[in-house]
């Protein structure tokens, strides 16, 4: 009786590492759409830029980067890699990596040109 009970024990966990396994392949799509951005000379995808920069740091830098919380954005030459650091290391008021990976690269890129 004992040993049935284990058994029994012993499937569920296999269906729920199962269920677990089918996460991870969701997070490989989102990356395989980044490959077609490329394309028009520019070297970042302003569309998708312009969304992340709404749900991640509009709040605190304004809807036209003209700042609220924190400082302006546009028109002060910051480089890529300055925003992109800025993003990884954070601030006095903000928070480090908002945003992560090619998505941090892709704001910092954009932000870099306006
Ligand atoms: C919670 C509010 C907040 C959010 C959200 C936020 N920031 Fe900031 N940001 C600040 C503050 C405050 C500073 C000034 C920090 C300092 O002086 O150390 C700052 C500074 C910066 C700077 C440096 C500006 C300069 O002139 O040196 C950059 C670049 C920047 N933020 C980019 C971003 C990006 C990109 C995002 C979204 C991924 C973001 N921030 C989200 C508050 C925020």
């Amino acid at each position: 009786m004992k040993k049935a009970m284990l058994a029994f024990a012993g499937s569920a966990m296999l269906i729920l590492g199962a269920c677990g396994g089918g996460g991870e392949d969701e997070a490989g799509d989102s990356g395989a759409d980044n490959g077609g951005g490329n394309g028009g000379g520019k070297s970042y995808d302003a569309e998708a830029a312009q969304e992340s920069y709404d749900s991640n740091c509009l709040q605190c830098h304004g809807e036209n980067l003209e700042g609220q919380v924190g400082p302006e954005l546009s028109g002060n030459d910051l480089s890529k890699d300055e925003v992109l650091s800025m993003i990884q290391n954070g601030g006095k008021g903000m928070q480090a990596n908002i945003i992560e990976g090619e998505e941090a690269e892709n704001v910092a890129a954009w932000i870099a040109d306006q």
